[in-house]
């Protein structure tokens, strides 16, 4: 019998994307949108720029650095596209915040680039690039539609790549607090909630995938009021979805943590013991001037109650050390708050001036080599404490989310309930899945452990 010839299958002619992401987990989210659009246009994503048909950096504006870093990464493409044939055609877009907050000033300081795109303009990237040729400095900025653009964004699960055992999803975006240090009320525009049958559908999709972690995004994810109950009752009709073993939000304020939802990390199991609640300061004088809302003791008082829920809960925040006026003693009450709450894993960061924020223009700003010196005695307390949390879970048995493949033969990474990297050695096959592990040791940023055996394990033995 012969066989009949296999149809040729002509596939799209396939261009290449290379995205650089840099900031926050909402720009990694944001990152597999934009590959998500521009697929249908017939755009693979490439690992490296070389060659690359189109490069997106997708930026972030909250520190200096990091908007720096975005003019450097653009110079060596210029330089790759002059020098190297293959990338002789590549297209140079800006998106993400630095996009937003510069805009036009970004493409006269910078005129390689072809356009720059804001954070909420992005579904717009097909129609910009089916304009022929480059669209040379074009600046399509947000007018802060969220709502347009989730709506342009949603389309068949068939249609996106397939996320892996834990995946972003974002709920919120935007802010109102305006934080006198920070870009994001002006580059995210104000506080928006996507509605909850979107972000519903959305999880489904993913779980029925096989994704079994969504942690929820937002620029203040516990301001969340796409559903009557807040975040609490989103959470608790996630928890609902068949396959979804783990739920996880980020980032909180203190001021939105409301008891209802305090109340779901008791008694909701799919709920991780984990959260991330930036304090900023431990001095109600530099909180108040950097319009916080909260006091140190307000805050302090709010992690009891939390652990009251949950006693195991891992907590995380951020700090900002050389607020402008910031004092010896204002540093040493961050240093006592932090003491006393005793952090599993934490952000800190030197003040960075930024324009357009009240901070920037305040008289009493901090000298460089003072913030410096601060952060490091602020960072060795936060690293003995994390070094102390991971120790606290040597010898217990936790559940382990594995997520990939390790770089040594037989071995595969995952996560703890406590957002811990876990190594340990099993088949490929539990990648996607949640099996129990003995925690053996720990290194200098995660854990090592054996498999547990099973019940059924035991049994037999
Ligand atoms: N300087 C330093 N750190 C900042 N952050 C926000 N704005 C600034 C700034 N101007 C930090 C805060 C925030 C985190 C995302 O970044 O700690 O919680
Ligand atoms: Fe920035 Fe404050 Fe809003 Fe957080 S709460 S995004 S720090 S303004």
């Amino acid at each position: 019998m012969t066989r009949a010839p296999t149809p040729q299958v002509r596939s799209a002619p396939q261009k290449r994307l290379f995205i650089k992401t840099y900031g926050c987990q909402m720009n990694v989210y944001d990152s597999e949108r934009m590959a998500d659009v521009l697929r249908p246009l017939g755009y693979g994503v490439v690992d490296s720029p070389e060659g690359a048909d189109l490069v997106v950096l997708n930026t972030c504006h909250i520190r200096e650095k990091a908007a720096e870093k975005v003019y450097s990464e653009i110079g060596r493409l210029k330089a790759l596209r002059a020098e190297d044939p293959a990338s002789a055609g590549m297209t140079i877009a800006v998106a993400g915040c630095v996009a937003q907050a510069e805009g036009q000033e970004l493409i006269n300081r910078a005129p390689a680039v072809d356009f720059v795109i804001g954070p909420q303009a992005f579904h717009k990237l097909p129609e910009l690039l089916a304009k022929t040729g480059r669209v040379r400095g074009e600046r399509v900025s947000s007018d802060f539609s969220p709502d347009a653009k989730f709506n342009a964004l949603a389309r068949p699960a068939a249609a996106r790549k397939v996320a892996g055992p834990a995946a972003f999803l974002t709920v919120q975006e935007g802010c109102d607090k305006f934080c006198t240090f920070c870009v994001v009320p002006y580059t995210r525009g104000a506080e928006f909630s996507r509605p909850i049958e979107a972000i519903l559908e959305e999880a489904r999709a993913l779980a029925s995938e096989g994704t079994r972690e969504v942690t929820l995004l937002g620029q203040n994810v516990n301001a969340y009021n796409g559903v009557e109950g807040g975040l609490a009752a989103l959470v608790r009709a996630l928890a609902a979805i068949p396959g979804l073993g783990r739920i996880r939000y980020t980032t909180s304020h203190p001021r939105d943590m409301d008891d209802a939802l305090i109340a779901a990390h008791g008694d909701l199991d799919a709920l991780m013991p984990y959260l991330h609640l930036p304090v900023q300061s431990g001095s109600d004088r530099v909180l108040k001037a950097m319009n916080r809302g909260h006091t140190a003791e307000g805050y302090l008082r709010l992690v009891e109650r939390i652990r009251a829920a949950r006693p195991d809960i891992a907590l995380s925040g951020d700090f900002i050390v050389g607020f402008p006026g910031e004092t010896d003693a204002d540093f040493e009450a961050t240093l006592d708050l932090v003491r006393e709450v005793a952090y599993a894993s934490a952000f800190s960061f030197k003040y960075s001036r930024r324009p357009g924020t009240p901070a920037a223009s305040m008289s009493d700003q901090v000298d460089e080599t003072l913030k410096a010196e601060r952060l490091a005695r602020l960072q060795a307390v936060l690293e003995t404490q994390r070094q102390g949390f991971n120790a606290g879970v040597v010898g217990r048995t936790l559940p382990v989310l594995f997520e990939r493949r390790g770089r040594y033969q037989g071995q595969i990474v995952g996560r703890s309930p406590y957002l811990q990297g876990v190594f340990t050695e099993g088949p490929e096959t539990l990648i996607g899945q949640i099996a129990l592990v003995d925690i053996t040791s720990t290194g200098p940023n995660s854990l090592c452990g054996r498999l547990a055996r099973t019940s059924c394990d035991r049994e037999l033995a």
